[in-house]
């Protein structure tokens, strides 16, 4: 059977900056950042994402247009040995991550609903709060809406790699772009602000420490989709015409840019309404509403931003599943549709412990967290990052040549950076993650 390819070079670009630019970026970046300190977190997240980040990135990327194989396959076609164990570890990953994202993503699909009906029209912070928390800790309702959100996933999923994924990207991502850029406008001029853009802004070092490094590493990785071998499957479907290290920093800078641009929507709004940086998960979900009241227009601007954010978190999470489903593609000889069905409703399952785990089952945890918080934490903070050295490792010192043969397209594309790159996937990033890795522990 012939494999799935891209429509278009551009196609490849956008099914990939697709994958990086979700709810990482509107609803986990600005959170995270209020709970690892404001300005100091902003200038570790942007140094890491600038150099291991970008090279992790066209490291993934070179993996997979060299073997035209799922994770799993890729590195045992490449060179066997222990080294698929690597894969597998994307495919739980893909698992653990995919429960929670759809569950979250479940919250932006009822956001579009509760918006449009107006019952955020308020800007007082407990009453949003409560309704925040009444919803994501009540049990049926938010099972609804992440079955919509699987439902939908596997619906993209089903269409193929070229209709069903490079189509939803190409007209939606700008206009997302676009909104958020008006809301940072917003935002920003609200009055009360500058406490919040001095937070997100002024670096204050002395709150960096070995869990700020970690969680800026771990945020990193989930927001431009590395570690699990997600871009090693969308780079397996590429021609060899592309020029890969011009879309890893391209991807890399649109997604950064996203994550920027919300951290400005909603910091400056949490100082200017007297909520709390260190709200949590909720802290988009309760923010937002009190900045759309603010303006003119406020609900059809709500009801376009949650309809974006979840079309962005579908472009996300379809490329989530993309990697389990290219397993059982490539490996096991499974048709796409029963692949996207099984896997995808094993996930639904474990996401119902996550949302359940909000309300009913908030008293089980794991190492001190709840169900939901312990896929998070597990996930971002140890997976991807093993699965990154794992990655730069064998690009670095098992197929260097061949891997720098795809970086730079056989040699016919100029790549300057060639040797930087070498040497962080041999050097910078193994040891660096395994640093941050094990100082976090
Ligand atoms: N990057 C996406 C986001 O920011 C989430 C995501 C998609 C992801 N694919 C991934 C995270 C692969 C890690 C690995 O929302």
């Amino acid at each position: 059977m012939q494999r799935g390819h891209w429509g278009s070079r551009l196609g490849f670009i956008l099914a990939a900056t697709g994958s990086a630019v979700g709810l990482g970026n509107v609803w986990k970046f600005p959170y995270t950042v209020g709970n690892n300190g404001g300005g100091a977190f902003l200038i570790v997240y942007l140094a890491i994402v600038l150099t291991i980040g970008v090279s992790v990135m066209l490291a993934e990327f070179s993996i997979g247009r060299a073997a035209e194989r799922s994770p799993v396959g890729a590195f045992s076609k490449l060179k066997g040995g222990y080294w698929p164990a690597a894969g597998f570890l994307g495919v739980i990953a893909s698992f653990a991550i995919l429960s929670f994202y759809s569950v979250v993503g479940g919250w932006t699909i009822a956001y579009i609903f509760k918006s449009a009906s107006g019952l955020f029209a308020t800007a007082d912070a407990e009453t949003l709060g409560g309704l925040f928390g009444g919803f994501i800790s009540s049990t049926a309702e938010p099972l609804v809406y992440h079955a919509v959100f699987m439902a939908l996933t596997m619906g993209v999923v089903l269409g193929g790699v070229h209709k069903g994924i490079e189509r939803t990207c190409t007209v939606l991502l700008p206009m997302l772009f676009i909104i958020l850029v008006i809301l940072a406008i917003r935002s920003v001029t609200l009055p009360g602000a500058m406490e919040g853009l001095a937070f997100y802004l002024v670096p204050d070092f002395s709150k960096i420490n070995a869990d700020v490094v970690g969680n800026a590493l771990g945020q990193a990785f989930f927001s431009l989709s590395l570690g699990m071998g997600a871009l090693i499957t969308y780079g397996s479907y590429l021609s060899h015409k592309e020029n890969l290290s011009r879309a890893a920093i391209w991807v890399t800078l649109a997604d950064m840019s996203v994550a920027v641009i919300s951290g400005l929507v909603i910091l400056p709004a949490v100082f200017a309404f007297g909520f709390d940086p260190t709200e949590g998960p909720g802290l988009v979900f309760i923010t937002l509403p009190a900045v759309f009241g603010q303006m003119p227009a406020g609900v059809v601007f709500a009801v376009l931003f949650f309809m974006l954010l979840t079309i962005a978190a579908l472009t996300s999470s379809v490329s989530l599943l993309e990697v389990v489903i290219a397993y059982l593609i490539d490996e096991r000889k499974m048709r796409r549709a029963p692949a996207a069905i099984g896997a995808g409703t094993l996930i639904f399952i474990v996401g119902i412990a996550c949302s359940l785990s909000m309300g009913v089952w908030s008293d089980f945890t794991i190492a001190g967290m709840n169900i939901f918080d312990f896929m998070d934490y597990s996930s971002s903070n140890v997976m991807l990052p093993v699965g990154g050295i794992a990655i730069s490792l064998f690009v670095g010192w098992v197929i260097l040549p061949r891997a720098t043969q795809e970086a730079t397209s056989q040699g016919t594309q100029p790549f300057v950076w060639v040797k930087g790159w070498q040497f962080i996937c041999r050097y910078v990033a193994p040891i660096a993650i395994a640093w941050i890795l094990i100082s976090g522990i």
